[in-house]
């Protein structure tokens, strides 16, 4: 069945599941089990990859939803398969897992276990999903596996390069599989791309921009285009915290992946540290490493927080080659697989906490608190108009 959800507005939320047969694109819900007194109907697709033909992805958008509450749902109108969800809350305090090249190994089951332990809102995720790299049964078999938690919060995710998945000639397209997959609320933010796109959790309380960092983004790029037109929308007044995810990390003292996120940082950093962006979350990199705030390589009182996330689970191992010395912008670097949960508190407060597999679930490997930039004086000053 594949079910995952995602935020759609403030107060939508959209089913997107898998049949193999021709069944109908309908989720029932209703807030006790057993009882779905309402529905909603949208539209089923399919796509072909070389010789592997999906079976039809069902795409459903219910709502409105109350805040805070849990709703019970089914399917195709399946009556053997019942799944629940909590909607985020309308007001902070808010809880975000962040969690980045997941992948389906063992160390993803212990990932993924860590994180059904959390209680948290939503599931952001930098890139690198299932690692299919060509053989799509296996974004069905991520799909079923990410399946009891992505049915129950929602999955907001950007697209990393193990998504391409373009084969010159055969599949010029790329993003098939991810974007058939894998739809995110791109038009509500204004994108034209399922590429990049932001949306806003507990009222605009939090603003989260999802880039992508294998779409173009030189200043001329739509990406580009898009970026500071959603920037100059945010109300800082409103929105306390801004925060946003790219797959290739913009400072990364490991020597794997070293400088890959250099054009995109020099194209798009001063955009974010113009708008006071609190904190970009990244993965790729397979370790953890959390950056003090930075501007342009530098320390930066006004910058944002960097977060290399990427130790979900993928399957080609950790990256426990770091550069020595380490520079003093990082503060702490480790290879070990983990993930990590953001607090939103209050409208200056935030807790940053990363969990390592190895160590029992409410162990905290690395923790920092972070202040909002909009309410540093120092800061919100000189925001643009
Ligand atoms: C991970 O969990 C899934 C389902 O829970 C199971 O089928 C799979 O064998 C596990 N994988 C590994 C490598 O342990
Ligand atoms: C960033 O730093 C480099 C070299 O340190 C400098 O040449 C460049 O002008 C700086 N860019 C910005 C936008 O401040
Ligand atoms: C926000 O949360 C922090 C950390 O818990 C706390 O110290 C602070 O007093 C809170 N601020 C407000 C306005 O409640
Ligand atoms: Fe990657």
């Amino acid at each position: 069945y594949q079910v995952h959800i995602s935020l759609v507005g403030s107060d939508k939320m959209r089913v997107t599941w898998i049949t193999d047969d021709d069944a109908p694109s309908v989720v029932e819900y209703g807030t006790s089990s057993g009882q779905y007194p309402f529905s909603a109907t949208g539209s089923a697709s399919s796509y072909s990859y070389v010789l592997y033909r999906s079976g039809h992805i069902h795409d459903v958008v219910i709502g409105p939803l109350n805040p805070d509450t849990v709703y019970y749902y089914r399917c195709s109108s399946n009556p053997s398969r019942e799944f629940s969800f909590k909607t985020p809350p309308a007001n902070l305090p808010i809880e975000l897992v962040i969690v980045g090249d997941l992948g389906q190994t063992g160390w993803t089951n212990t990932t993924l276990q860590h994180v059904a332990g959390a209680a948290y809102d939503v599931l952001l995720l930098p890139g690198d999903l299932s690692y299919a790299d060509l053989y799509q049964p296996l974004w069905d078999s991520f799909g079923r596996l990410v399946e009891p938690l992505a049915s129950a919060r929602p999955w907001m995710v950007t697209e990393g390069n193990h998504e391409i998945e373009k084969i010159p000639l055969l599949e010029p397209r790329s993003f098939k599989a991810y974007n058939a997959r894998w739809p995110m609320p791109f038009a509500p933010s204004s994108s034209d791309s399922n590429l990049y796109y932001s949306f806003d959790l507990a009222q605009g309380s939090a603003h989260v921009l999802m880039l992508g960092s294998y779409a173009d983004f030189a200043p001329a790029s739509p990406q580009y285009q898009w970026l500071q037109a959603d920037l100059a929308r945010i109300d800082r007044a409103r929105t306390p915290w801004v925060l946003a995810l790219v797959h290739a990390p913009w400072y990364n003292s490991n020597e794997a992946h070293k400088g890959e996120g250099e054009a995109m940082r020099s194209a798009l950093e001063p955009l974010l540290y113009a708008a006071r962006v609190d904190a970009v979350f990244a993965g790729h990199v397979h370790a953890y490493e959390r950056f003090a705030r930075v501007y342009n390589n530098t320390a930066d009182p006004c910058g944002a927080v960097h977060v290399t996330i990427g130790d979900g689970g993928n399957r080609e191992g950790l990256a426990s080659d770091f550069a020595e010395p380490a520079p003093g912008i990082s503060e702490f670097r480790e290879a070990s697989f983990g993930h990590g949960r953001l607090q939103v508190v209050n409208a200056t407060h935030a807790l940053w906490t990363w969990h390592r597999n190895d160590d029992d679930e409410p162990v905290v490997a690395d923790q920092a608190w972070l202040t909002s930039l909009a309410s540093n004086p120092a800061c919100s000053g000189k925001t643009h108009s």
